[in-house]
């Protein structure tokens, strides 16, 4: 039902046939629900209709279910795009994926470019600094916690295009992420329409294309 939503909206309909099959590889190395993959789908399918410049940049790869729906998209935008994919890997306490598996799973088995996809192993803190200013159309922050969630927006939140996204899963269900979110807006001085997907999923556009307390 909510599938057929998605597809009634006529995003981008080349992608169509490509939703399906990549929606069931991601499936398998996601936490994230099939709902709000879908959600991340169609925002994705949003940047593409409106050609927001930029890259596509998560925190919070785990075993790369979510990154493979970037790196898929990504591969047949109209736009040149590069997909940035961050997380500790075997470093974090408990360690969600194993960094070769996930590089595995995208060079070796899905065949992705090395010079656009880039899968950076270690703390936020600590990786994310380090990427090229390049501009983002999509920023997917997929962390919990505080702390996480306002390292990436407090280093790239300023980089997201006009038009471009901004998505936090767990925003829900942890505290921390809502606390980020809301203290960074309120620093800013940022009149945005926050939204919600479901309980988990939040999200919001990047200044000036649509204008406060507009309709989607
Ligand atoms: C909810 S999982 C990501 C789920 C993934 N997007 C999916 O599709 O299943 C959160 C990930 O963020 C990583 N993480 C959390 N805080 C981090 C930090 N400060 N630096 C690097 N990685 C972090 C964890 O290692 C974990 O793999």
């Amino acid at each position: 039902m909510f599938e057929e939503t998605i597809l009634s909206r006529r995003l981008v309909p080349a992608f169509k046939p490509k939703f399906h099959r990549v929606m069931k590889q991601a499936q398998r190395f996601s936490m994230v629900s099939k709902k709000r993959m879908q959600s991340l789908w169609r925002l994705l399918c949003r940047v593409e209709r409106d050609r927001v410049p930029g890259d596509y940049v998560e925190l919070g790869a785990a075993s790369g279910g979510t990154g493979l729906i970037l790196c898929a998209h990504a591969r047949d935008a109209t736009l040149e795009r590069q997909v940035w994919m961050y997380d500790a890997f075997e470093e974090f306490d408990p360690p969600s994926a194993v960094h070769r598996e996930v590089h595995d799973l995208l060079f070796e088995v899905n065949g992705f470019d090395p010079g656009r996809v880039h899968l950076v192993k270690g703390f936020f803190d600590a990786t994310v600094g380090g990427r090229p200013p390049r501009p983002i159309a999509l920023l997917h922050i997929d962390a919990s916690g505080y702390e996480a969630v306002r390292c990436g927006l407090d280093l790239l939140e300023s980089l997201v295009s006009p038009g471009g996204w901004l998505v936090f899963d767990n925003y829900g269900v942890d505290e921390g992420v809502r606390r980020a979110v809301h203290e960074s807006l309120a620093e800013e001085a940022r009149e945005v329409r926050l939204k919600r997907f479901g309980h988990t999923q939040a999200y919001f556009q990047c200044a000036l294309v649509l204008r406060t307390g507009e309709a989607e």
